[in-house]
């Protein structure tokens, strides 16, 4: 971690534990300071530390606090700003307010304000440095809408969307719902933009200004005892020697968060790109019965294997609790060409696609350490495999047109869950979560989010002493619902 540190003036030792894209808050002033220790130069001869900072009377009066104790200048006022003005950091902070809202139009109009804000700050702002929202998705009567998801898009439009960080709260819920969820009180994001040479180009991103807001589709009164909430820290045990070849697989420990709330004993569960077949093995592990499909001759086999071995009589009688009457049938094909008579109706959806084709990039995270090793880098080289597609929009797209025949499966009512990740790739951040659900609710109601968090794996220091990059440590579990007719 040599190199000098141009970007701020912090030790490698602070910078490390900055970049994890997640993190617990109990206190917002500390993490007001840990953003302006990062995002400000304060020994620069050219900039003085100025920094603006938007949001309610009780954080603005924190912030400049906090801005004082570390030796920060703060603007709060952009009527106040003259030409000359250099900022190296902005943050505005509409959490509070987005708690508050009481409507669609409510919502729409807090996420303008905020547009235009960016905007107008944009020309005073120095090149290369960071503007950071922190803000939520919200529940507006019986309606889940997802306006951080949409403010992101909407300022990606302007500036570069670099990374974005899940703040993860213990607060009780604030507004009790009658959902599955324990409201998305108790998550916000902190996205982060730059203003660079990349701002407002266009790298295939589906703008439609205001979208995913006009889209959204009432969820119903559910009425449920189980509830989820919005963020958990998974520590897996470690994999196997067959399970290990594959090279994204998730632990059977976050199917088995969502099983007992969106299914019952021998429902059946579906997944179309099973991999190692983990959410059959953690369907069968609850007394569900397993179905799913898989591209790959080779993950098939050691799908197949697993589950068998979980079903063997000789395997079981180690078990105290054996499911004596769950069915399971995997077979290998290509989900595009899965028929609603190659499974019964389908209760519950969960699945992870290819994450566009990360797999393939040489520098990718983990890959160098699994070539090291002798392991698969990729699924395969098949054309069919989504994960060879290098197209963005095409991707998608592609995949959007699986899941949406996919629903044909799913009973009136049912559930589906969809793992993925916004992706990093050469400097750039595509919003693949945010991309699936937004085009997603043409067919189905969205759910709040519920974050998987990992923290079981080491930091590294990408762009120590340049820029922001974070190491994304969190999963979106995205979670829709078929509507009833
Ligand atoms: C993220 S992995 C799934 C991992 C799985 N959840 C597990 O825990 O092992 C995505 C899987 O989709 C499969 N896949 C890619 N394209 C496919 C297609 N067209 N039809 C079916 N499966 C496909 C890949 O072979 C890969 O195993």
């Amino acid at each position: 971690m040599a190199g000098r540190n141009r970007f701020n003036n912090i030790s490698s030792k602070e910078w490390l534990p900055f970049q994890k894209s997640w993190y617990l808050e109990d206190d917002i002033a500390e993490t007001y300071r840990k953003n302006i220790r990062f995002f400000v130069k304060f020994d620069w001869d050219e900039h003085p530390p100025l920094v603006f900072f938007h949001g309610n009377e009780k954080k603005k009066k924190l912030f400049k606090n906090i801005a004082k104790e570390e030796g920060a200048q703060v603007l709060t006022e952009v009527n106040s700003i003259s030409g000359e003005t250099s900022i190296q950091f902005v943050l505005i902070d509409v959490v509070d307010e987005a708690l508050a809202l009481q409507d669609k139009d409510e919502a729409i109009q807090l996420n303008r304000t905020i547009f235009k804000l960016a905007k107008q700050l944009q020309p005073y702002l120095i090149h290369r440095r960071f503007l950071s929202v922190f803000t939520k998705n919200c529940f507006l009567n019986e309606t889940y809408m997802p306006k951080a998801w949409d403010l992101s898009q909407r300022i990606a439009e302007i500036y570069t969307l670099k990374d974005e960080k899940i703040a993860c709260l213990s607060a009780e819920e604030k507004k009790p719902s009658n959902t599955h969820f324990s409201t998305a009180a108790n998550v916000y994001y902190a996205l982060y933009f730059r203003n660079d040479e990349n701002s407002g180009v266009d790298y295939g991103q589906f703008h439609e200004t205001d979208f995913f807001i006009k889209n959204t589709q009432e969820i119903g009164v559910v009425k449920s005892e189980n509830k989820i909430s919005n963020w958990h820290i998974i520590k897996p045990p470690r994999r196997n020697k067959k399970e290990v070849l594959h090279p994204a697989k998730f632990p059977e420990e976050v199917v088995e968060l969502f099983l007992p709330i969106f299914t019952k004993k021998y429902d059946a569960v579906f997944d179309p790109m099973s991999g190692t077949a983990s959410t059959q093995l953690a369907a069968l592990q609850n007394e569900r019965n397993a179905y799913g499909t898989e591209l790959s001759p080779f993950f098939y086999e050691i799908a197949q294997e697993r589950l068998k071995n979980y079903l063997n009589p000789e395997q079981q009688a180690i078990f105290d609790e054996i499911p004596k009457h769950v069915d399971f049938k995997l077979l290998q094909k290509d989900a595009r060409d899965i028929k609603t008579s190659d499974f019964p109706e389908i209760d519950y959806i969960f699945t992870s696609p290819p994450y566009w084709d990360m797999l393939n990039m040489a520098g990718a995270e983990n890959q160098a350490k699994r070539i090291k090793n002798g392991l698969p880098t990729n699924y395969s080289n098949n054309e069919l495999d989504l994960g060879n597609i290098a197209d963005y929009r095409l991707f998608i797209e592609n995949l959007v047109e699986i899941y949406q025949q996919l629903i044909k499966l799913l009973k009136p009512g049912g559930y589906f869950t969809i793992v993925v990740k916004n992706i990093k790739k050469k400097g750039k951040n595509y919003p693949f979560a945010y991309d699936l659900g937004h085009l997603l609710q043409k067919d189905l109601i969205l759910l709040p989010e519920v974050f998987w968090l990992q923290d079981d794996i080491n930091l590294a220091p990408y762009g120590y002493g340049n820029t922001f990059v974070s190491n994304t440590f969190h999963q979106y579990c995205l979670t829709f619902q078929k509507p009833k007719n």
